[in-house]
């Protein structure tokens, strides 16, 4: 018998009908700020991402589900955005002038561990609003991050925010990291000793316990910072202040990936344990020039959505009831049931049938497993008057209604 691989899951009917509701509930939020979805492949050359995040990350170096393929080298997503701004300058979107705000969801794959909250296939609800640099739009990007959260009905995440500054300001900062972590090295693990020199931000990624606790007390501010990407910091916060948002100053938070500037940001969330990042995002002022398109300021976030729903989102799953049920008594009955049965659906009333020959009580049974309304019965006598015999489920009435005046008589009561 074949199984998952590790680290995948089927998501089953009843858990699919709470991620729809999940769906439709970010969509109306991404609707309310102006953001547009986009679907780009699961599939994009691997050199897009090791340029984007970069040949030094966790993801490019020991994460990638490479696809081997004779001349290319082709690899299944582990983020949007790269993906996104390779679509946003393939497809000429910076020439339609202006800030594009786009909204994804869907899975990537990244080569991790398993354990709870880390998949090796999982999904993201994210954005990405590219064109602009002005503070205003990071607080826009945080305050839809917390929308989001809130239409979703998850509480107690605390939001991190930081910034690493301009290329210049990140120089700075990995040159005092350098400096404040040479003491420590002993105390830090072999690959924490190896980013000492390959990239240090990412030493403090680290997720060993003991590196962590050798971190802890680092000394770290916004004295990295340039005048510039102070005062763009300061707007953030003021920004986010005046519209109520709470947000826990982070100078810790590098986030994993190279291609990051300026604001930076993670939700966590205690329930969730070890994995405890909700979502995060941040700008990523010199991708897109990067990448081959104009120089211009972008910034995004992406949800992990199997952690929103283990952070207890508080959605309740969307009901998968029908309206009608239809049981037909023995053979000549049949063929009637089954055009009434096409009838109603093509009428825009859900309906379903037996297909099992159960007994009528086994078929009643099935009804009500699937929240049926109403109850059509055809016997013989039935089909004699061109009649059904109409069961309402909730009251247990029954009456005689003629075939021709089915799709009426169910309409009625959907309206009522
Ligand atoms: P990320 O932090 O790598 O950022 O992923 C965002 C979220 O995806 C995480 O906070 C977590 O909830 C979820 N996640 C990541 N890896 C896994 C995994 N293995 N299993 C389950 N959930 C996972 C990004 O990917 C950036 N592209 C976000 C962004 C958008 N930055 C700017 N725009």
């Amino acid at each position: 018998m074949y199984k998952l691989i590790p680290g995948t899951r089927d998501i089953l009917p009843q858990e699919a009908l709470l991620w729809q509701r999940m769906e439709a509930a970010c969509r109306s939020v991404f609707s309310l700020y102006n953001y547009h979805e986009i679907r780009t492949p699961v599939v994009e050359e691997m050199s897009l991402f090791n340029r984007s995040l970069g040949e030094t990350t966790e993801i490019v170096r020991k994460q990638m589900f490479v696809i081997n393929n004779k001349d290319d080298n082709y690899v299944l997503r582990p983020e949007g955005t790269a993906a996104i701004v390779r679509a946003y300058i393939e497809n000429n979107m910076d020439k339609a002038g202006g800030l594009v705000k786009l909204y994804y969801m869907g899975p990537m794959f990244r080569l991790e561990r398993p354990q709870k909250g880390r998949q090796r296939q999982f999904h993201h609800i994210g954005c990405e609003a590219i064109g602009s640099s002005d503070a205003g739009l990071d607080v826009e990007v945080v305050s839809l991050a917390d929308a989001l959260l809130k239409n979703l009905s998850i509480s107690g995440y605390i939001i991190n925010l930081n910034n690493l500054g301009c290329a210049a300001d990140k120089e700075e900062l990995a040159l005092r990291l350098r400096r404040k972590i040479k003491d420590l090295l002993p105390k830090l693990c072999a690959d924490c000793n190896q980013r000492y020199d390959s990239n240090v931000m990412r030493i403090l990624d680290c997720k060993n316990p003991d590196c962590k606790t050798a971190l802890e007390h680092l000394d770290l501010d916004e004295s990295h910072l340039c005048a510039g990407c102070r005062k763009h910091f300061s707007a953030v916060k003021t920004g986010l202040d005046s519209l109520k948002i709470a947000y826990a100053l982070a100078p810790h938070l590098v986030r994993g990936l190279d291609y990051y500037t300026g604001t930076v940001f993670e939700i966590t969330h205690s329930g969730l344990g070890a994995q405890d990042a909700l979502g995060a995002g941040g700008r990523y002022d010199n991708l897109v020039k990067q990448l081959g398109g104009p120089a211009t300021g972008s910034i995004g976030f992406a949800f992990g959505v199997e952690r929103l729903i283990l952070a207890g989102c508080g959605l309740k799953p969307a009901e998968n009831k029908i309206t009608s049920y239809i049981i037909s008594l023995g053979d000549n009955a049949r063929s009637s049931a089954l055009k009434l049965l096409d009838t109603l659906r093509r009428n825009g009333i859900s309906a379903d049938t037996d297909y099992e020959s159960k007994s009528l009580k086994g078929a009643l049974r099935k009804a009500n497993d699937y929240g049926a309304k109403f109850v059509l019965i055809i016997g013989d006598d039935e089909l004699k008057k061109n009649t059904v015999m109409l069961k309402d489920m909730e009251s247990g009435e029954q009456r005689e209604v003629k075939v021709e005046d089915v799709v009426q008589e169910l309409g009625k009561d959907l309206v009522t």
